[in-house]
């Protein structure tokens, strides 16, 4: 097979591990699935920064020699933010390039754009590091569950918001202390405003009912509260009537399948989380989404949502698989009808 070369855009905390990662694992993925995968460049914005031995050789500040240049066969977006993000991957789109993105600001406000762009190529478009990043959920429900009729997604997506409210019901921690250890672990957002405020799962959850209910979503669909207005009291109360609080994303489908008439409501909140319920035994920093399926019933995916190392391993894994595809000369689309309404939120009970 002749080698599948890689190029990237950008090069900070998770870029520089999934390079890493990717030169790591590179000759063990060839020997046993024969795909050759050679990182040929990435793109920067500052390439006079200091960079690790093995990557400094393949830093550029050239965009186009990315998204333009004939040699490169899938693009690895890890630049974060929405512009210029969403200008290269669509350039990079159009020029025939698969793309693989861990990008959820860019997926959950353009999603429908840029997958319309990829179908258009015929070329791949994976983002599995963009909700709940090392659980593969979003390749479960593309793939496995594209002919399942998902009724509900509950899901605990924000790393932060669930470290600080397990310090906060277990522990007794006040607001302002468990935020400041929770940036302590890393999985914070630039601007932690974004945790507590459910704004984070709310891209998340754009990006998982979408492709749980075949629908495009977007993320001011979604209505939410955030863990900023929680008091003390909220905990111990919940604790006494066997309760945890939780901060849930839930999107939910209304009305039978094929009957025309089926309603979507999407929303973040804290939620009171019975104990005996398995969301209620994900603290700290993990995330886990919580699936039913008309046939496959209950479904529960968990893990790291967040970090250097859970993204690399979900970015080699899509670019594994878009270099399959290209050998195979096919791709995937993501699969998107109109079959469902958005409900409006305050009709939610
Ligand atoms: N700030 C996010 C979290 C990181 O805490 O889960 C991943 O999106």
């Amino acid at each position: 097979d002749r080698p599948v070369n890689v190029g990237m855009l950008g090069c900070g905390n998770v870029g520089a591990a999934f390079a890493e990662f990717l030169l790591d694992r590179a000759p063990d993925i060839q020997e046993i699935s024969g795909i050759d995968l050679t990182l040929k460049r990435i793109a920067v914005r500052d390439a006079g920064k200091k960079r690790s031995g093995l990557l400094a050789p393949l830093i550029t500040d050239d965009v186009r020699a990315i998204t333009d240049a004939d040699d490169i066969d899938v693009v690895v977006e890890v630049m974060s933010g929405i512009e210029p993000a969403h200008a290269y991957v669509l350039a990079a789109l159009r020029a025939g390039k698969s793309v693989v993105t861990a990008n959820k600001e860019l997926i959950a406000k353009h999603g429908p754009e840029l997958y319309e762009a990829a179908d258009a190529s015929g070329v791949d478009l994976f983002f599995e590091t963009a909700a709940v990043a090392s659980v593969p959920i979003l390749r479960v429900l593309r793939e496995s569950f594209l002919g399942e009729d998902i009724t509900s997604v509950l899901g605990i997506v924000n790393g932060t918001s669930n470290y600080m409210l397990t310090r906060m019901s277990e522990e007794g921690l006040g607001y302002s202390e468990a935020l400041r250890q929770a940036q302590e672990e890393g999985y914070a957002e630039p601007d932690p405003t974004n945790d507590v405020t459910g704004a984070d799962s709310a891209s998340k959850l754009a990006i998982l009912a979408s492709l749980a209910f075949k629908r495009a979503i977007a993320v001011d669909d979604v209505e939410r509260e955030g863990i900023d207005k929680l008091e003390r009291d909220d905990f111990d109360i919940a604790a006494r009537f066997g309760y945890v609080i939780k901060s849930i994303a839930k999107a939910e489908v209304f009305g039978a399948a094929g009957s025309g008439e089926r309603e979507i409501g999407v929303q973040v909140f804290p939620a009171l989380v019975d104990k005996s319920h398995p969301l209620a035994n994900v603290r700290h920093t993990y995330n886990a989404v919580f699936l039913k399926g008309c046939a496959a019933g209950d479904q529960m995916f968990y893990g790291h949502g967040a970090g250097r190392l859970p993204s690399a391993s979900a970015l080699l894994g899509d670019l594994v698989t878009a270099a399959d595809h290209l050998r195979r000369g096919t791709h995937r689309r993501v699969p998107l009808g109109s079959s469902a309404v958005l409900r409006p939120t305050e009709r939610l009970a």
